[in-house]
């Protein structure tokens, strides 16, 4: 399991008491919750100048220590190299990458600042894991200022083929970087196959006999798939009560019935929102028996608004919602219940366990964690069904969904009429062969078999 505390880095820091909106918060706060260790990151808060106001809080095992960013150190590089540069060059979107060296610079600025306070905080023997595209550079920056613990990275979002990565001007320069990592996470076979890939075609590097990559300057280090899981007997134990939640029951009573059909997603471009809501009219289009028999909750909390295509899908979103409810609601039902709020795993668990279908359609994803917090939460005797992307990390592990091409409209809302149909033997079968792996391979697996790796 390693020894030595544990640092853990990331931009962004789930405090105990905030909802973890997102995949690597929910992920490092379960990481962390028994093992312990300390959390350094953005405090989520702006200030005059970077690292000027640092924050120290203690919660049982774990040390958080968070710092505030400059509204310009902010806008350069979290709206713009971290979203809206490199998030959708990671996500197989060239269309929508925008590069400007200023926001490189800002990108770097942070990252320097980032090590500097880190340095005061390393001890010896202390594993550091730096996770996310927002610090890819940061263990060379600490290699600089003469760090030798062992620093393990973890990427969160998938990884393009070679061909897509070049297109970022001065990729070498960035990537490169990673090779002064001694281990580099991702969730996929396939997404290790593209770091490779990468290395030995554009770095020139070579795969040295023991699997190593070592790169032309003589640096090595090593490139695996770790796919990230959630903390089962947690969703499970919050699924089990949710019922004791007057949310839940007021979600319930509202329903009158009809089967729910559930999405969680931040309000992102990745996660194919508007081709969902295509395919569920789709549905009702094709179905005239359905109406007034189904319901569908969106939630999805907004994201990055100081990025324009964000704010954009938001305005998109908003608009095809009013549509199709306006298309097909009756006096007595809404068709889509679209909520741009966040709501805390207690009671995301009560909502999914109360949907007959999961729907997780995003475009790209690393891994995307609510496809299994879906199914984790289901009622062992009566589970719902699962439709989720092909082209999620998740859909390489759960072979029980009802996979999809989330771009093909009359698919998705096939396979929504299918689960809605699905048969209570079936629905059962599906349902404990993907149990049976969130069951081995969950969070606790996950983050030992990286720093295992990270301390051998
Ligand atoms: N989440 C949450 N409340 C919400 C919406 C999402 O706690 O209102 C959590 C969700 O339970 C999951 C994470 O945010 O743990 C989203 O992770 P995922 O991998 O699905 O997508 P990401 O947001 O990281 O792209
Ligand atoms: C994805 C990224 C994370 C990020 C999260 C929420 O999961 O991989 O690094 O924290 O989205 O996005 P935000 O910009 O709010 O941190």
């Amino acid at each position: 399991n390693g020894q030595g505390r544990l640092i853990v880095v990331s931009n962004r820091v789930a405090l105990p008491d905030q909802t973890a909106t997102g995949g690597l918060a929910s992920a490092m706060r379960a990481a962390l919750q028994e093992r312990g260790g300390l959390w350094f990151g953005w405090s989520g808060k702006m200030a005059r100048q970077t690292g000027d106001d640092v924050h120290r809080l203690t919660d049982g095992p774990v040390q958080y220590t968070t710092i505030d960013l400059s509204r310009s150190d902010h806008d350069d590089f979290y709206d713009g190299f971290a979203n809206r540069t490199l998030w959708p060059l990671l996500h197989f979107r060239p269309d929508l990458v925008d590069y400007d060296r200023k926001h490189l610079a800002g990108y770097l600025r942070v990252n320097n600042l980032f090590a500097e306070q880190l340095m005061s905080l390393i001890h010896p023997s202390d594993l550091v894991w730096v996770n996310d595209y927002h610090l890819i550079p940061l263990a060379a920056m600490l290699r600089e200022r003469g760090v030798r613990n062992r620093i393990g990275f973890f990427l969160h979002t998938p990884l393009p083929p070679a061909s897509l990565l070049i297109a970022l001007p001065r990729h070498m320069e960035l990537l490169e970087t990673l090779a002064s990592y001694d281990l580099v996470g991702l969730h996929t076979a396939r997404d290790r196959r593209a770091l490779e890939e990468y290395f030995l075609h554009e770095v020139g590097a070579t795969m040295r006999r023991d699997g190593r990559i070592r790169t032309p300057e003589g640096r090595s280090f090593r490139a695996e798939a770790f796919p990230i899981g959630i903390d089962t007997p947690e969703v499970v134990a919050s699924a089990s009560h949710a019922n004791e939640h007057k949310e839940i029951h007021d979600l319930k009573q509202s329903l009158e019935g009809r089967a729910l059909i559930i999405g969680v997603d931040r309000l992102d471009y990745s996660k194919g929102l508007p081709e969902r809501f295509q395919a569920y009219a789709r549905l009702l289009e094709r179905s005239p028996q359905l109406h007034r028999k189904v319901s569908f909750l969106q939630i999805a909390p907004p994201s990055r608004g100081g990025v324009p295509e964000y704010r954009q899908i938001r305005r998109d979103l908003e608009r095809m919602a009013g549509h199709i409810n306006g298309m097909y609601a009756a006096p007595d039902w809404v068709p889509i219940r679209y909520v741009n709020n966040s709501f805390p795993h207690s009671l995301l668990s009560g909502y999914y366990r109360s949907a007959r279908v999961g729907l997780v359609t995003p475009l790209r994803d690393g891994m995307n964690l609510v496809a299994k917090e879906y199914v984790a939460s289901q009622d062992p005797d009566d589970p719902g069904v699962l439709v989720l992307s092909r082209f999620a990390g998740a859909a390489q592990e759960l072979a029980g969904a009802l996979l999809v091409n989330p771009a093909d409209t009359e698919e998705v809302a096939e396979a929504l009429g299918v689960a809605l149909e699905m048969p209570l033997h079936e629905r059962r079968r599906r349902w404990r062969q993907m149990m049976d792996v969130l069951e081995k391979q969950d969070v606790t697996a996950w983050r030992n078999a990286f720093l295992r790796r990270l301390a051998s």
